[in-house]
């Protein structure tokens, strides 16, 4: 099964075409990404209509590639899954009316993707990882642990209470003057930095919910950069690798208290551990959970950097999970600036939100 899968949800415009064989294993035939963080570097953060007609603008050159590079044309195809939120809804608008008009033409299933669940999902395309999972979500918009049943079955278990983790780190490379997108930058300085010259609170340490928090770390590192201001490169290092090191201890605490929860109350065993969305690019983060899977015996998957953050393989595979599935959406699917993958799940404060990247 080949399904065209195309992205929009912010600022970065793709699409990929990815095959599901019959096992449910899956492969990646085509996967292009462009990325507009030229066009709004000038503003320090993303402009949502400068975002919207940078889509329009490249959107059907980016299918033609996609298709091209696979060595496909629409009559190969079995399905055109496009990512109908949550994110900045005039991107959205672009990405699923164009798989709409494609469906419409050429007579294609739509698959109306939820954005967090192709992030959800990816772990099976890439190491066809078996359901149930527990999922550490970390992205620019959303901080959140999900028990991962099945297809469409997602149960939240904790979320942040204030901040999200990619969000942190923009806003602390906004304080440091490293530029945006932020999480790359800072992780970059903190290779360089000593992680104990600062240190910055381990927010919801040893707490018994799930949940997270960031903002107040993200004042500390705001006080320690007015202490010592003006900074030099030195400092700038040493604050990002503190920070980074802060974060990694409380998303470790985090997870292993699900990983300990699951199996006590819940009495669930056999399920491994999957990280996915942009900060899971983050190397210290990855590090610290597959030390910490690892001694607790838990199997630890975490997708290539390049499929954690945003693109379209992982929107065409999530439309190919839910195709193999009959899952299928009708030409009146609508956009959605909000969408939460557990809908039963009451919303904390801070969910839910267009994130640091809007
Ligand atoms: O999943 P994603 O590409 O977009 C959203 O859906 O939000 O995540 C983007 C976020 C940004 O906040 C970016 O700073 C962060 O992921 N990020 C990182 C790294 N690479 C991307 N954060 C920390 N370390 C990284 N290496
Ligand atoms: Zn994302």
């Amino acid at each position: 099964m080949l399904v065209l899968g195309i992205e929009t949800t912010c600022d970065e415009t793709a699409a990929a075409i990815v095959e599901r064989r019959d096992d449910g294993s899956g492969r990646i035939a085509s996967n292009i990404v462009r990325s507009q963080d030229a066009e709004h570097a000038p503003y320090g953060g993303i402009v949502p209509e400068i975002a919207a007609r940078a889509h329009v603008n490249v959107l059907d050159t980016l299918i033609a590639r996609a298709m091209k590079d696979a060595g496909v044309n629409f009559a190969s195809l079995q399905g055109v899954a496009a990512a109908a939120g949550p994110g900045l809804v005039g991107g959205v608008i672009v990405g699923l009316t164009t798989a709409k008009a494609i469906a419409l033409v050429h007579n294609l299933p739509l698959l109306a993707i939820n954005h967090l669940e192709a992030h959800a999902l990816t772990a099976r395309l890439t190491d066809n990882v078996k359901f149930p999972y527990l999922l550490l979500l970390v992205s620019g918009g959303h901080t959140q642990l999900l028990w991962i049943g099945d297809v469409g079955q997602y149960r939240r278990l904790g979320s942040t209470l204030d901040d999200a983790l990619g969000e942190a780190f923009d806003k602390v490379a906004k304080l440091l003057g490293l530029g945006f997108p932020g999480g790359p930058l800072v992780s970059a300085q903190a290779a360089a930095g000593d992680a104990t010259r600062f240190a910055f609170p381990r927010p919801m340490l040893g707490r018994d919910d799930l949940n997270f928090s960031f903002s107040g770390l993200k004042t500390a590192v705001r006080q320690t950069v007015q202490t010592n201001a003006p900074l030099d490169g030195p400092t700038i290092a040493d604050i990002a690798a503190s920070f980074e090191a802060a974060v990694a201890e409380s998303v470790q605490d985090r997870v292993a208290r699900a990983i300990a929860m699951l199996r006590d109350d819940e009495g669930r065993k056999g399920f491994s551990l999957v990280v996915a969305g942009g900060v899971a690019a983050n190397e210290k983060l990855r590090a610290g959970l597959k030390t910490l899977a690892e001694r607790l015996g838990v199997p630890f998957i975490v997708p290539p950097p390049a499929l954690c953050t945003d693109n379209a393989a992982t929107i065409a595979w999530a439309g190919a999970e839910r195709l193999a599935r009959g899952l299928v959406d009708d030409l009146g699917a609508a956009p959605r600036a909000r969408w939460a993958l557990d809908e039963k799940a009451v919303p904390l404060l801070g969910s839910g939100r267009l994130g640091a990247k809007a």
